[in-house]
């Protein structure tokens, strides 16, 4: 039974060819298949990071497997800034917090990106039905990506709103510059994690198969 599946193994593998962009060991696909569930599951947000800076040669490995994400008619209907610089953050901090104080009263407040030292601002194409959906995917992506990179993220629609809705930030959203019909949806905030929170109940009475 072992000798067999070790046979099933090899001539799967030897079925997978190198050819892909980044040359990726080849891997079965089982295996391939629970490093992907493993990354899953225990994927969790993260909302206190160290102060570690992510270098930008990772942040671009994880961004090309963010746009690497499925997408309607592949329109790629997203925009994406980065913003790791923490004179900026501060910035976009003082300037929402100024409208907002409350927010700064929170435990341990530092910005209004949980804290992390990287954010990914990820705006939708407000003219396009499914880009909500195209930006989910890639946010998606961008989280798993980091994740599997011992990198903790969490997707705040809090901070996205306090922006858009902040005058005082105004000059920063200006300042990211998205295309006309393009509108800031939700921020991914970045950092490697200074906590392990554990996983949050999931409900599956929402899951009904149909006969
Ligand atoms: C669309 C969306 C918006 C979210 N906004 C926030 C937010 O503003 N602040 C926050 O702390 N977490 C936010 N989260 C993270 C969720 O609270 C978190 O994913 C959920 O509680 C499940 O926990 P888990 O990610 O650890 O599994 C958001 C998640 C999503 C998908």
């Amino acid at each position: 039974m072992k000798m067999k599946k070790i046979l099933l193994g090899m001539a799967v593998a030897l079925t997978l060819t190198a050819c892909n962009e980044n040359k990726q060991q080849v891997t079965t696909a089982t295996d391939t298949a629970k490093t992907v569930t493993d990354v899953m599951m225990s994927r969790r947000s993260i909302r206190a990071y160290k102060d570690s800076v992510i270098n930008r040669e990772t942040l671009n490995e994880i961004l090309k497997c963010g746009i690497n994400a499925p997408n309607g008619q592949n329109l790629q209907s997203y925009e994406i800034r980065v913003i790791d610089s923490p004179a900026l953050i501060d910035s976009i901090t003082q300037a929402v917090v100024k409208d907002n104080p409350k927010i700064a009263e929170r435990k341990g407040f530092k910005n209004i990106f949980v804290n992390a030292p990287c954010v990914i601002c990820i705006a939708n194409n407000t003219e396009y039905d499914m880009s909500q959906i195209d930006c989910g995917l890639l946010g998606e992506n961008i989280i798993l990506s980091a994740w599997d990179k011992g990198i903790g993220s969490c997707c705040l629609g809090s901070s996205a709103r306090w922006i858009q809705d902040s005058p005082s930030a105004k000059p920063f959203l200006d300042r990211m510059a998205f295309s006309k019909g393009y509108q800031l949806l939700y921020c991914i905030a970045l950092g490697y994690p200074a906590e392990t929170p554990d996983a949050k109940p999931r409900r599956d009475d929402m899951i009904r198969y149909m006969e």
